[in-house]
């Protein structure tokens, strides 16, 4: 469950003069009636999602925690952001688990290719490869290698025994490689895209192998659902947050920064970049999302945001209880000067840290909104994961853009394809 604190532009009267918009495009949202409405299965997923799978899963991440020392994870995008994002919030930066995850597919950069292979050639590794066309040239070249790699070290047989593939149930290059192979698959629904595709195997199978309860995530998101669903726009968080974005994106603020202050929140920041820069992004419309980690950018961008060209506005997450915390102490010398602060723990820093900047950025003219999250565990971020999700498809409708597809992303593939001499381009 959140807490949300709007900047103060949005007063009583602006969200009035939203209600009748927002009421029907939530209609429309809920009876999948608008544009990309063949992409609107992640809406009651949380409600309908796939039992069985999700048992199987389960179980299959118990042979992956025995068996392994390493999980590769294989996928870009909306089959990469997902899990990366909620296991680094959840499990921290410096996980002790005995199941190290390591994440490829998502680069085509030499260096680190080669750094993960090397890395792993004296490792027990499993691979999980997400690609819902099956075609995705970043994931299908890190996945040759790996699979080529395994099948060295292990042999073609042991090695179909740790090759997970998530992909759609029926179509796709990797859906052939998968059942020639006889690899175990797990199904990326037709009808929902990539980004929006965290609650599905995209999401479950990687969180649940690094020992995350993916149920309590999945009852996050029905909760949220369950929430957002049917409440008026003036008890509606998720929609007063849509409605606050459309506003500064019509009053000359183009640019959200979503800012935390946890490192670890740092790729939550990432699928919010993807999540509501793909999807909105359209027609030469659409706020840019940006983000910033504090206090640690507040040496460095803190200065433009105080000060520089006054284009953007914050939305904070700010999680109130964090899991772990240190006591500052105390030193004889004091020769820091920091005695005033003996007994006092980073999390009273941090939560004094965002106050100061919240509001020196607040007097200084920055629209600043702020999502209050009590503590970050499995069932607040599926909460928080669908909260967003279901303010993009509010937002873009508001903007007449079709919130699931991603047409502008096919240009580059084409120039690239063309240069590195792919038959056809
Ligand atoms: O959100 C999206 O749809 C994209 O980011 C895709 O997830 C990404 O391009 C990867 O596609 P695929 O799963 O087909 O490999």
């Amino acid at each position: 469950m959140l807490e949300l604190r709007l900047n103060k532009l949005i007063t009583e009267d602006v969200l009035k003069g939203y209600e009748k918009q927002v009421n029907e495009i939530n209609k429309v949202i809920k009876n999948k009636t608008g544009a990309g409405n063949d992409f609107l299965g992640w809406v009651d997923w949380p409600v309908n999602y796939d039992k069985d799978e999700l048992n199987r899963i389960i179980k299959d991440a118990k042979y992956v925690r025995d068996n392994f020392d390493v999980l590769v994870v294989c996928g870009i995008g909306g089959s990469y952001l997902g899990a990366r994002s909620a296991l680094e919030a959840l499990n921290g930066l410096k996980s002790p688990d005995k199941l190290e995850i390591i994440f490829m597919g998502q680069t085509f950069s030499p260096n680190y290719v080669a750094q993960v292979m090397k890395y792993l050639e004296d490792k027990n590794f499993a691979i999980n490869v997400i690609s819902k066309s099956g075609t995705t040239t970043e994931t299908s070249i890190s996945f040759r290698l790996l699979k080529e790699l395994l099948e060295k070290k292990v042999g073609k047989e042991k090695a179909r025994k740790a090759i997970f593939a998530t992909t759609d149930k029926e179509k796709g290059a990797l859906k052939t490689l998968a059942t020639q192979e006889g690899y175990v698959t797990y199904v990326l629904p037709g009808d929902i895209g990539g980004r929006y595709s965290v609650f599905t195997a995209v999401g479950t199978f990687a969180l649940a192998c690094a020992g995350v309860d993916v149920e309590a995530l999945i009852k996050g998101a029905r909760d949220a659902r369950s929430e957002i669903q049917d409440k008026p726009l003036k008890d509606n968080l998720c929609y007063q947050y849509a409605v606050m974005r459309d506003y500064m994106y019509r009053h000359n603020k183009p640019v959200e920064m979503y800012v935390t202050y946890e490192p670890q929140m740092s790729q939550i920041s990432e699928w919010l970049k993807q999540l509501f820069g793909e999807s909105e992004g359209k027609e030469h419309k659409g706020l840019y999302p940006s983000s910033a980690t504090f206090s640690t950018d507040l040496h460095s961008l803190g200065q433009y945001i105080q000060d520089g060209t006054p284009l953007l506005f914050e939305t904070i997450i700010n999680v109130l209880n964090p899991k772990d915390d240190i006591v500052i102490p105390h030193d004889n010398e004091d020769l820091d000067g920091l005695n005033y602060l003996e007994g006092k723990n980073l999390a009273f820093v941090n939560q004094k840290a965002f106050e100061g900047t919240l509001k020196a950025h607040e007097d200084g003219g920055v629209p600043c909104n702020v999502i209050y999250l009590d503590k970050l565990d499995a069932y607040n971020l599926g909460y928080l994961f669908y909260f967003f999700m279901r303010a993009c498809a509010m937002s873009a409708y508001m903007l007449d853009i079709n919130p699931f597809n991603q047409p502008g992303v096919e240009v580059y593939k084409k120039n690239m394809f063309h240069l590195l001499g792919k038959k056809g381009y």
